[in-house]
């Protein structure tokens, strides 16, 4: 097969969604249609359990699972279908994140109980800076939701994109009797069945076919005209330009527990979905096309023996073939690498794989000379643009309690860093360290790792730190009088940025409107 037609067949994608919206249930029912595994319930979850968090061996065991999910490919009508999980748990956000710039497009799934949560607003900010095509899948329609216009509603202003419904329910929770696949124009009728690939499919020629009066209770095919027919007129018809732009998400709804309103979902995904896109360097656009190889680490999993501390670094192939035992460009350290060991996730299987093409994800085995955000090539000193990293929401300075120690306890903080447990800002004024996170349980599980892994002991302590701001300035005369009059607030991310780190949110406002000539970002890359 050519490159070109390697590409044609790939599709990459993410499942994203508040946790509990159903994220692991509809991968597990992708998986089924692909045939990659055989019944329900092969597929865990990667959330963090909280109620087992001080017991370590549990979290332990859990960050293996999300190792084994981490990627999950498989083969649906001739096409390669690479999924790539992200962390359930919202403290995990940022990992996320950086899984999403790994991805061509995203499905977002959405309890129709609960509509657009909190983590689902975060998670589309982050699809609309890279303009990454959603799709929505509503979900838990065998539940009393709410109104299928509400919802639509609800997701075009809290998400700020534009819908076009593809599918359509038939009643919901105990009344629900199917949904019209507006996108193919037939029906698939409700029975609920938790391991079975297939439901009824009924092929009808529109609403108006008689077919649906025989099918369904007169009182239901009534409404179902009427509704879509608003659908159809209140909702443009899709635009599959728009949709690859991510301006309009194609909306479907269903029941993954149940198999429902999954088909159509993937159906509709393999038609309009994008094939692996050209990609950004700092120097040119890189098409994947490109006989040259060329790609980007977006995660690293550290080894969950303590003894061998070896990592998988997952790397997205964006141009080119990889091939195992080549050499290759590590770009910012400007060195060649041999990459022997080399990984492909297929379902939960881990296989060695020897060739890679665009869009497919390959896991590297790495001693730690990989971080996250770093390239690969064939020898070009191109380097992806960067990986952003968020102003984290928790602050606390590290506290070394051995002083013998701090040689491992920097190692261990500066590996963890790499691997993107959390941020590292040091300050210019006494070289005070303060880790940033998203969520709490990432101190426990720095605390845990720098002592299991370098033997290192810290304590973290509260500060009073609201945000870090990355800051720039046009003049470069005004930024520097700025960090001379905020030195005791100026900090260095790892890459050495400037960060200012503002104690409170008033005081911040304060600061911004004083100093009308500095830019302040919530995120690293601006
Ligand atoms: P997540 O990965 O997004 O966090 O969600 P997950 O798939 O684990 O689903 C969360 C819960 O919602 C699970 O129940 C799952 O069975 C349920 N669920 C998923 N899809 C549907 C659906 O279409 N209808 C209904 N009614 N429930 C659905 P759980 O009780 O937490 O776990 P389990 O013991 O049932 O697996």
């Amino acid at each position: 097969m050519t490159l070109a037609q390697e590409i044609q067949k790939r599709r990459t994608f993410g499942i994203i969604a508040h946790p509990d919206a159903g994220k692991t249930t509809l991968t597990e029912k992708l998986l089924l249609f692909g045939g990659a595994i055989q019944s329900a319930g092969a597929v865990k979850s990667n959330k963090i359990d909280m109620s087992t968090r001080s017991d370590w061996m549990e979290i332990e065991k859990q960050r293996g699972i999300s190792v084994a999910t981490s990627v999950m490919a498989f083969e649906y009508k001739d096409l390669k279908i690479n999924i790539l999980d992200t962390p359930g748990h919202e403290d995990f956000a940022e990992d996320t994140y950086r899984t999403l710039t790994a991805v061509d497009s995203v499905i977002m799934v959405i309890d129709c109980v609960k509509g657009v949560e909190q983590q689902t607003e975060k998670l589309m900010e982050v699809c609309r800076m890279r303009n990454t095509p959603v799709l929505c899948f509503i979900n838990k329609l065998d539940r009393e939701g709410r109104d299928a216009f509400d919802l639509l509603d609800e997701i075009e202003e809290k998400l700020g994109i534009q819908v076009r419904p593809m599918s359509w329910p038939i009643g919901m929770g105990k009344s629900l009797r199917g949904v019209y696949n507006i996108y193919e124009n037939n029906l698939n009728l409700y029975e609920p069945n938790k391991t079975k690939k297939v439901t009824d499919v009924v092929e009808i020629n529109g609403v108006d076919d008689p077919k649906l009066d025989e099918k369904l209770p007169s009182s239901m095919v009534e409404t179902l005209r009427e509704e879509i027919e608003l659908v159809n007129g209140v909702y443009d018809e899709l635009d599959v330009n728009a949709y690859l732009n991510g301006e309009v998400a194609p909306v479907f709804f269903g029941s993954a527990v149940n198999n429902f309103g999954v088909r159509e979902l993937l159906d509709c995904f393999i038609d309009i979905a994008p094939t692996p896109k050209p990609r950004e360097t700092e120097e040119r656009l890189v098409k994947p096309d490109e006989k040259k190889f060329s790609g980007f680490i977006f995660k690293i999993h550290a080894n969950m023996d303590p003894k061998h501390r070896n990592r998988i670094a997952f790397l997205r192939v964006c141009s080119g073939t990889f091939q195992r035992g080549s050499n290759y460009y590590h770009v910012r350290q400007d060195k060649q690498f041999r990459f022997s060991n080399a990984t492909a996730f297929m379902a939960q299987q881990k296989e060695t794989v020897d060739e890679a093409f665009p869009g497919d994800i390959v896991g590297l085995y790495d001693t730690g000379n990989l971080k996250i955000g770093d390239s690969l090539n064939e020898g070009e000193k191109a380097l992806y643009k960067g990986i952003p990293a968020f102003s984290p929401e928790l602050f606390r300075e590290v506290i070394n309690l051995d002083a013998m120690k701090s040689k491992q306890l920097d190692k261990g903080l500066n590996q963890l860093m790499d691997e993107g447990v959390a941020q590292l800002f040091t300050f210019e004024m006494g070289s005070r360290k303060v880790v940033g996170t998203v969520g709490a349980l990432q101190f426990e599980v720095l605390q845990h790792r720098l002592l299991n892994e370098y033997n290192a002991k810290a304590r973290f302590d509260g500060v009073s730190i609201y945000k870090a701001c990355w800051i720039s300035a046009k003049d470069p005369s005004k930024l520097d009088a700025f960090v001379k009059d905020k030195y005791r607030h100026i900090a260095k991310d790892k890459e050495g940025k400037l960060v200012f780190m503002a104690e409170s949110k008033a005081w911040l406002q304060m600061v911004q409107d004083n100093f009308p000539d500095i830019e302040f970002h919530f995120i690293s890359e601006f």
